[in-house]
C-alpha cells in the first residue's frame, strides 16, 4: 500500500491517519501529558534539546501549533512530533522528529504533509525551516516534499556547524 495520509484530515482539530508499509499512525495536537515522551525523543537527537518547559510554553502561544503522531489505537505513545509557528502569512517549522525505532515508516513525511496541508488551508504563502547541513535524512525528507535550499547560515548551530535555510512557496497553482 502506498504511503500517505489516509482517513480524515480535519484542519483545526488536527486528526489525520497514516497507513504505510510499516506503520499505521494518527496525528493530533500535542498535550501536556505528551511532554515527557516528546522530550525523551528530543534528547535522543538534538544537540541542544528543548526542555519540557520550552515545549509547554509552545502549547500556550496562539500562533504556535504542536502536533504528535502516535500509533493508531495507542494515543498515549508518541512516535513523532512537530512544532511550527504561523506569523504574518509564513509558517516556520521549529522542530520535527520521529522516535528512533519508528523512522523510515513515513511518519516524518506524514507530519510534514499535514503541516503543508494546514499551511495551505491557513492561506500561508511560504513555509521555511533551518536544518543542519550535515543532516542528510532531514534534507532528503524536506526535498522530497518540495523544499528548496535558499541559503546557508554559517556556524548557525555553533562549533562550525552550518544551517541550510529551506523554503517552500505555496501559491494558488500549488496543488501537490
Ligand atoms: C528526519 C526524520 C524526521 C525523518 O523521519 P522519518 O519518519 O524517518 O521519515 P520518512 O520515513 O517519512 O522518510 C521520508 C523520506 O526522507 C528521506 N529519509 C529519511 N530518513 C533518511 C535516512 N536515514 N537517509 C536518507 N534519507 C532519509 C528519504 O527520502 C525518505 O523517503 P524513502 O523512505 O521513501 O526513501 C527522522 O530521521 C528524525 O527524527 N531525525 C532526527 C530529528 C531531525 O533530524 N529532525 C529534523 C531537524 S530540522
Amino acid at each position: 500500500m502506498p504511503r500517505g495520509v489516509r482517513g480524515g484530515l480535519h484542519l483545526g482539530v488536527g486528526v489525520a491517519s497514516l497507513v504505510s508499509e510499516g506503520a499505521s499512525a494518527t496525528l493530533r495536537p500535542m498535550r501536556e501529558s505528551d511532554l515527557l515522551q516528546v522530550v525523551s525523543i528530543e534528547r535522543d537527537w538534538a544537540p541542544k534539546p528543548w526542555s519540557v518547559d520550552t515545549f509547554r510554553n509552545e502549547l500556550g502561544i496562539p500562533f504556535s501549533r504542536a502536533l504528535v503522531a502516535h500509533d493508531a489505537g495507542a494515543p498515549g505513545v508518541v512516535g513523532g512530533y512537530l512544532v511550527r509557528w504561523l506569523v504574518a502569512g509564513e509558517v516556520h517549522l521549529l522542530s520535527l522528529a520521529v522516535e528512533r525505532h519508528r523512522r523510515r515508516h513515513g511518519i516524518g513525511s506524514f507530519l510534514l504533509d499535514v503541516l503543508l496541508a494546514e499551511a495551505r488551508a491557513e492561506s500561508a504563502d511560504l513555509v521555511t525551516l533551518e536544518v543542519e547541513a550535515s543532516n542528510v535524512s532531514a534534507l532528503r525528507l524536506y526535498e522530497s516534499r518540495g523544499f528548496a535550499r535558499a541559503r546557508t547560515r554559517r556556524n548557525y548551530y555553533g562549533g562550525g556547524r552550518d544551517a541550510v535555510v529551506m523554503d517552500r512557496r505555496l501559491g494558488c497553482r500549488d496543488v501537490s
